[in-house]
């Protein structure tokens, strides 16, 4: 498939990397790469040969938001009827496979919630986060009141809502918004290796984690919990469990088949 906005590619067979690519307006997202992203998306989650999938921008933007040449024409009913980026959303939260941000430079507003949509984010050095959507007069509108808060606490949140501010990669990981940072020239190299570790294990547990980590945003912690185990029983199912604890007893690498 021949995308415009967006570019693919495959890492070791296993590993799909998918990189924004409008580098003339710093990625800005529209319509035409949130339909690229969402068909590169469910392609390769639908592939049985992909066990990861990263995203990344480049090096100077992971995206700095939605594209505010486009929005600066809108009235409310084109913004609500139209639904701008968001109409496909859903689709990312969809993937039942693990997605990893690499971001490096500015991921900011859209930008900054397409980041947290990932399942978790690798910054590099000179990454920048921020939702700077009050300077325009206007608030986050892909979901960045809600999970900033829950991925930052509502100081650090509503502080960078309210005054427009940028949060530097050092900040942003003693926040708890991205899990590690590397520098700029190790991003790529960084965010493949964990792929790549990841795609090393059980398919099937590696997507119940993700799952059961999801839960922990949503219902009650007793809901979470309970989800959790139930999960962790079925896995006593799978040919890979029986795999993992054979070879750790018997002190030889694991080689599992995602059955
Ligand atoms: C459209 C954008 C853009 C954006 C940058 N560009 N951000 N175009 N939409 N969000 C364009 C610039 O107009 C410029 O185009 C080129 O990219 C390079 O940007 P510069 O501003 O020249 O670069 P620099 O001086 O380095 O500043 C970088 C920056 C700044 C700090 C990131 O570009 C900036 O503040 N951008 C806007 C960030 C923002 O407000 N994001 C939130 C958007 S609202 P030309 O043609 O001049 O070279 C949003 C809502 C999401 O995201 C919710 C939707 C449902």
């Amino acid at each position: 498939m021949s995308y415009e906005c967006i570019t693919t590619r495959i890492e070791g067979d296993k590993v799909a990397v998918i990189t924004l690519n409008r580098p003339k307006a710093l990625n800005a997202l529209n319509d035409q790469l949130m339909d690229e992203l969402g068909a590169a998306l469910k392609g390769f989650d639908a592939d049985p040969a992909i066990g990861c999938i990263v995203l990344t921008g480049s090096e100077k933007a992971f995206a700095a938001g939605a594209d505010i040449t486009v929005m600066a024409k809108f009235s409310f009913a084109d913004a609500y009827k139209g639904d701008f980026i968001t109409r496909n959303w859903e689709t990312i939260r969809s993937i039942r496979k693990p997605v990893i941000a690499a971001v490096s430079g500015f991921a900011l507003g859209g930008g900054c919630e397409l980041a947290m949509m990932c399942d978790f984010i690798i910054a590099a050095d000179n990454a920048k986060f921020g939702q700077p959507e009050i300077k325009l007069g206007i608030i986050p509108g892909a979901g960045g009141t809600q999970r900033l808060p829950r991925a930052v606490g509502k100081a650090k949140a509503m502080d960078l809502a309210l005054t427009g501010r940028m949060m530097d990669a050092a900040e942003a990981e003693r926040a708890g918004l991205v899990s590690r940072v590397v520098p700029l020239d190790k991003l790529q190299d960084e965010a493949l290796g964990a792929a790549l570790q990841i795609c090393a294990f059980s398919q099937i547990a590696t997507m119940a984690a993700k799952e059961a980590v999801n839960r922990a945003f949503e219902g009650t912690l007793a809901d979470g919990i309970m989800f959790e185990r139930r999960l962790f029983h079925a896995l006593f199912a799978t040919t890979d469990q029986k795999e993992g604890m054979d070879a750790f007893v018997n002190k030889r690498a694991a080689h599992f088949t995602h059955q």
